[in-house]
């Protein structure tokens, strides 16, 4: 089913489920990110939208990428990996093509890892920049204690129950606020209700308006990865990361993942409150327009792969 082009004994064809955990382990050996968790949602809300080499001698995933569609008919790609036994055989290109064929005319964007900018921007088509960076953190967080723990009196910190509906459709419209009326309503509900995920809700007491929401759930190779952070104002942002780390100790052994962006001041700050190492900043690029979403409320993005 669904294969599409073959070269020598590789195959490119449509990811399937069960071939997830071998492209996020063929990703992670080049130390880079990803939840199986989260991949699940992005792949059940756009499954046509992932691809995968095969090895055909013993059926092993040696390669995969994705380009998602989820807010502004807008694609996002990631999870773009070759395993380095088959690098430079043009398989790369060839996923990354079947992705941006399925994407056709409509937009995509990705965040590049520095030394494949050039290339984006030059042979693959993504030359339109709105200057900003996902910035890349990683350790183990010290000083989580010494952040800010309280809010003013009328906004609670609480977690998220997953049986309550009301709640899921104020965390929905939320983030439809921060994608600027994109709707991730599916995506939203099957990371919510997913048991790999924690969610954290700001809300004020007296209007039970939701003034923020965050995340945390564990990556591919067990380390707690934080986001996505969205909040009114700073306060709310530090203290729903104060909570999400509270509630996840593997943090402190196994490490953290805390993906911020450029213009977000207070998500860089409070990574250097935390003492992370920032590993890698990467470019936001696009084929044809930036996917409007408004910075002001990111403290921690969605995923490194697939958008804010
Ligand atoms: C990036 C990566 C997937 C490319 O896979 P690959 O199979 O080695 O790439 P190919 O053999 O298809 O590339 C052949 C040529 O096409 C270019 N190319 C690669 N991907 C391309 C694309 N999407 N569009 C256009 N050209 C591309 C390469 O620059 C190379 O050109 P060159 O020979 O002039 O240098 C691989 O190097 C990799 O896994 N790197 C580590 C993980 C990583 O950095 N991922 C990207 C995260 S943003």
């Amino acid at each position: 089913m669904s294969s599409i082009q073959s070269k020598d004994d590789i195959e490119i064809r449509l990811m399937e489920k069960k071939h997830m955990k071998e492209a996020l382990n063929c990703f992670s050996v080049f130390d880079l990110q990803e939840s199986l968790s989260t991949l699940e949602a992005f792949y059940e809300c756009d499954s046509k939208a992932f691809y995968v080499a095969i090895n055909r001698k013993d059926n092993r995933v040696i390669g995969a990428c994705g380009a998602p569609v989820t807010t502004h008919n807008s694609g996002f790609l990631g999870l773009y990996v070759v395993d380095s036994e088959f690098q430079n055989r043009g398989i790369g290109k060839q996923l990354f093509e079947s992705c941006l064929q399925n994407i056709g005319n409509r937009n995509c964007g990705l965040h590049a890892v520095p030394e494949k900018l050039e290339m984006y921007r030059n042979k693959a088509g993504f030359r339109v920049s709105e200057g900003i960076s996902m910035v890349v953190c990683s350790g183990i967080p010290m000083n989580w204690q010494s952040l800010r723990q309280n809010v003013d009196k009328e906004i609670k910190i609480e977690v998220f129950n997953r049986d309550n509906n009301e709640l899921l459709q104020k965390i929905i419209d939320y983030d439809s606020r921060v994608q600027m009326n994109g709707n991730r309503e599916k995506l939203i509900n099957l990371c919510l209700h997913n048991s790999g995920y924690t969610t954290f809700v700001a809300i004020n007491d007296n209007t039970k308006q939701l003034n923020g929401f965050g995340c945390i759930r564990i990556d591919y190779e067990g380390k707690g990865m934080i986001g996505p952070v969205y909040g009114d104002n700073e306060i709310i942002g530090e203290v729903l990361i104060y909570n999400l780390l509270k509630s996840c100790p593997v943090t402190q052994t196994k490490g953290l993942l805390y993906m911020t962006i450029s213009s977000s001041m207070t998500g860089i700050e409070i990574s250097k409150k935390l003492e992370l190492t920032e590993t890698e900043r990467c470019e936001r690029v696009f084929t044809k327009h930036v996917i409007p979403v408004n910075h002001s409320l990111i403290y921690c993005l969605f995923s490194p792969n697939f958008g804010l």
